[in-house]
């Protein structure tokens, strides 16, 4: 595998430049701050790559077993090793007795990001690989990740709504497993199908704010599932990957496609933001949504429901058209996994289970080559005070 050199030295060079022009990259916007040969974002092209491999080409062809084979370990798999991948992620899809006596003394109404993270927090104290940083050791806590989160997701679900939880089917693929694991019944087809493109198109996208997360933890040397947990709490705001649940709460709300246009011509009337719409890096297109817009609209022919994909298209035009800007993958992923039967708080949970594959390939990207992530702070505040002791204020 070949592992990127994480090198703050240019970064440096780029704040000195700024602070000559007293010019501060608010939200970090534009700045590189290091190097990594996980993903290529081309946004004057509008394309995404994967290890050198279009996103096009692995929703099409792949499946996501193989993309996080290819995330961890930087190569497609020949038959055989994806095989034994596949194997392993099936064996390890259980979660530990533990995990789950935690998972039931939670409240219903426990956010599911919140227990992911709790969960993840679990696992690590369970882990036998837990204070190893061997290349070896992060693989395997890897793929025990990526393969119980799912079990975690929908466990909690059933837990939450009094019910056991339905044990996953080794042999099952991860999406299959999900859908079966989630309502107790083997997916059709075509919708394991569109829930696995969908995991592949969330799976990986360089220095998002949670992939960030990450490694800003694991930079310090702290492990594998401190820096997953940093990972979904930021994953969990709204501006992330909060924003595809948000979206199809928007769509509920209008209801219909006559009343799209009033609804969100009053909303950015009112300065909101539209969930599911614009880009840090995109500024044209998300190379992501024709894929999920497609398989949105594929569901509502299946499902005889275009209602939600109607009243999409309707937003996207109007957001086009006033504001310039373009759906995300947020955005098709809301209607999709409606139609899907996935209850909406899993969504973002779901989008976890996919990047999870993500996060620990950039985790062990920085365990390669390491230099602690610590940038600088332009001081606004009062300078050199003198202190007042309390009885004096
Ligand atoms: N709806 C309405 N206005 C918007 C939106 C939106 N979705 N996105 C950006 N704008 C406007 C802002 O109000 C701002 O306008 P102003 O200059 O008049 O104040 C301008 O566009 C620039 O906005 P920023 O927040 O500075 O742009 P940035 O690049 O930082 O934001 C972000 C990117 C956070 C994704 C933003 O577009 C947003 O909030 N979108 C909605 C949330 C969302 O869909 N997030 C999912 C991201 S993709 C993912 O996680 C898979």
């Amino acid at each position: 595998m070949h592992l990127a050199k994480l090198s703050l030295a240019h970064v440096k060079k780029k704040v000195t430049i700024m602070s000559a022009e007293q010019k501060i990259a608010a939200g970090l916007a534009g700045i590189i701050t290091g190097r990594s040969s996980i993903c290529e974002v081309d946004e004057e092209n509008c394309e995404l790559y994967y290890r050198g491999y279009s996103i096009l080409d692995l929703a099409e062809h792949s499946n996501f077993e193989e993309v996080a084979y290819l995330l961890l370990k930087g190569e497609l798999p020949e038959k055989k090793n994806l095989g034994e991948f596949q194997n392993k992620l099936s064996e390890e899809r259980e979660i530990p007795h533990k995990v789950d006596e935690v998972l039931k003394g939670l409240s219903a109404k426990t956010d599911p990001m919140d227990v992911l993270k709790i969960a993840v927090g679990i696992l690590h104290t369970v882990d036998p690989d837990a204070s190893s940083n061997e290349e070896e050791a992060n693989i395997r806590k890897a793929i025990r990740l990526i393969a119980k989160i799912p079990t975690i997701i929908t466990d909690n679900f059933h837990f939450s709504h009094g019910n056991e939880p339905v044990k996953p089917n080794p042999h099952l693929s991860l999406a299959e497993n999900f859908l079966y694991m989630l309502k107790g019944k083997e997916p059709e087809a075509f919708e394991s199908s569109a829930l696995e493109k969908s995991l592949i198109l969330y799976a990986e996208h360089e220095l998002n704010a949670s992939t960030f997360a990450a490694r800003v933890v694991v930079s310090t040397l702290s492990d594998m599932h401190s820096g997953i947990i940093a990972a979904i709490g930021a994953l969990k705001g709204p501006l992330h990957g909060g924003a595809n649940e948000r979206a199809m709460e928007m769509l509920l709300e209008i209801e219909e496609p006559e009343k799209a246009e009033s609804w969100i011509k009053d909303a950015l009337l009112q300065k909101k933001r539209i969930m599911g719409f614009g880009h840090r890096v995109y500024k044209k297109m998300d190379p992501r949504n024709p894929v999920i817009k497609k398989i949105s609209k594929e569901l509502g022919a299946r499902n005889e429901n275009s209602k939600w994909f109607e009243i999409s298209e309707i937003i996207e035009k109007i957001i086009d058209r006033e504001k310039g800007l373009h759906p995300n993958l947020d955005f098709y992923s809301s209607s999709a996994y409606y139609l899907l039967g996935i209850p909406i708080p899993l969504y973002t949970p779901i989008f976890v289970a996919s990047r999870v594959t993500g996060w620990v390939a950039h985790v062990m990207e920085q365990y390669c080559d390491n230099r602690l992530i610590r940038p600088r702070a332009e001081y606004t505040g009062e300078k050199k005070r003198e202190y007042v002791p309390i009885e004096d204020r």
